[in-house]
């Protein structure tokens, strides 16, 4: 009996924990364009001494510290443009976009932050962009 009334209970707790465990991991329980943008869109650049240092100061203000992130440094009009008229799914843009690529080196405990600018691709959802997949370098016309 005290096992069948503590079973709802500790479902409730299970729930929570995969949503707090979701949390913790920086893995988004449902994807928007608020997430995507939140984790992704700083226009213009935040300034910092220089880009390790940015991508340690960006993480950390956007909850995702010591994880490899993509910050986008263009309006959020454009980024949101990718996904104009596209179907779900996989997007490279069509034109290059300024970004900083943030990789975390969990061996020395500190970022590198490389500043590029590529092609990127996203997943576009509703007509808007919900989650970035990678950037990939512009090709050179044959
Ligand atoms: C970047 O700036 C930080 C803070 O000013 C400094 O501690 C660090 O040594 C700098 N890193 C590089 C690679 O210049
Ligand atoms: C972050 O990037 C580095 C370098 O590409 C890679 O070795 C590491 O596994 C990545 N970390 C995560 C959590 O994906």
């Amino acid at each position: 009996m005290a096992l069948k009334g503590s079973y709802p209970a500790l479902l409730l707790s299970l729930v929570l924990l995969g949503a707090w465990l979701a949390l913790a991991s920086g893995q988004q329980p449902t994807s928007t364009n608020d997430q995507f943008l939140r984790r992704h869109w700083d226009n213009p650049k935040t300034q910092a001494t220089n880009n390790s240092a940015y991508c340690s100061l960006l993480t950390r203000c956007r909850g995702i510290s010591k994880r490899n992130n993509t910050f986008i440094h263009d309006s959020i009009r454009a980024i949101n443009h990718i996904c104009t008229g596209k179907r779900d799914g996989p997007v490279t843009s069509p034109r290059t976009f300024k970004i900083t690529v943030c990789k975390f080196n969990p061996k020395t405990g500190t970022a590198t932050g490389t500043p590029l600018v590529h092609r990127i691709v996203v997943i576009c959802k509703k007509k808007l962009p919900v989650r970035f997949v990678r950037s990939v370098r512009p090709k050179i016309w044959e």
